[in-house]
């Protein structure tokens, strides 16, 4: 079978991360969080005391870095494992910040194209389709009602004894992190004109790893 790539992009929430996680399963590739890589930085930032919006230090900061994804989903930041820390609200917030920094984009984009070489990779993020992975055989734009959105979020972050956040505060967080992400000067969220929708909001998590296994199947063929 060919192997190619896939860039999975869409609103926070969407499922991308979980759906991406499945297909890498069935199809044997490896998934990487691209996400998790913004929110290292916004981690980071935060625990040196740099200011979300100072790029040198950011970059200063990013160049001393390093960031690891285990095939099982771990998180690494310089040795240490951050997995569930990234995932707080806060963090969730701060990650939103430091991606409108255009240099804190210009080397993350770098290390996620490093990695994409060889195909095989399934990319889940905001960029991918429209600027990390232009040439990916399959793109897909990933998104859900914000409503529906909220609720997941709010359920995976009991799942995970995070409890910072109710429901209506999780809801006003993803409207507004929507926004900032969608309408930032550098790489906004967007759909690429070639990706294919698929809207996750009445889809079980099985629905849309069918949805897009269909949609893989025709392009690893030979
Ligand atoms: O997917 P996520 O919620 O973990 O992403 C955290 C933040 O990182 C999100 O608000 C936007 C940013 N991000 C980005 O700008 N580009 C990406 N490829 C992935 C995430």
């Amino acid at each position: 079978m060919k192997k190619i790539n896939i860039a999975i992009d869409g609103p926070s929430a969407a499922g991308k991360s979980t759906i991406s996680k499945k297909l890498a399963n069935e199809l044997n590739y490896i998934h990487l969080d691209t996400g998790a890589m913004y929110r290292c930085a916004a981690f980071k930032a935060i625990k040196n005391n740099i200011a979300l919006d100072d790029e040198e230090a950011l970059c200063e900061m990013l160049d001393e870095t390093n960031i690891r994804l285990t095939v099982d989903g771990l998180v690494y930041l310089d040795d240490e494992d951050v997995s569930l820390l990234i995932r707080e609200d806060e963090i969730s917030k701060a990650a939103s910040d430091v991606s409108k920094i255009n240099g804190v984009r210009t080397k993350l984009v770098s290390l996620q194209q490093d990695m994409a070489k060889d195909k095989g990779i399934i990319m889940d993020g905001r960029d991918i389709g429209t600027v990390v992975l232009k040439d990916a055989e399959l793109k897909i734009y990933l998104t859900a009602s914000c409503e529906a959105r909220a609720l997941r979020r709010y359920n995976q972050n009991k799942e995970n004894g995070i409890l910072s956040n109710d429901y209506e505060t999780i809801l006003q967080d993803i409207k507004d992190r929507d926004y900032q992400d969608m309408h930032r000067e550098h790489s906004p969220l967007r759909k690429a004109d070639d990706a294919i929708e698929i809207d996750s909001s009445d889809l079980s998590i099985e629905e849309v790893v069918q949805k897009a296994l269909e949609l893989v199947k025709p392009l690893v063929e030979e």
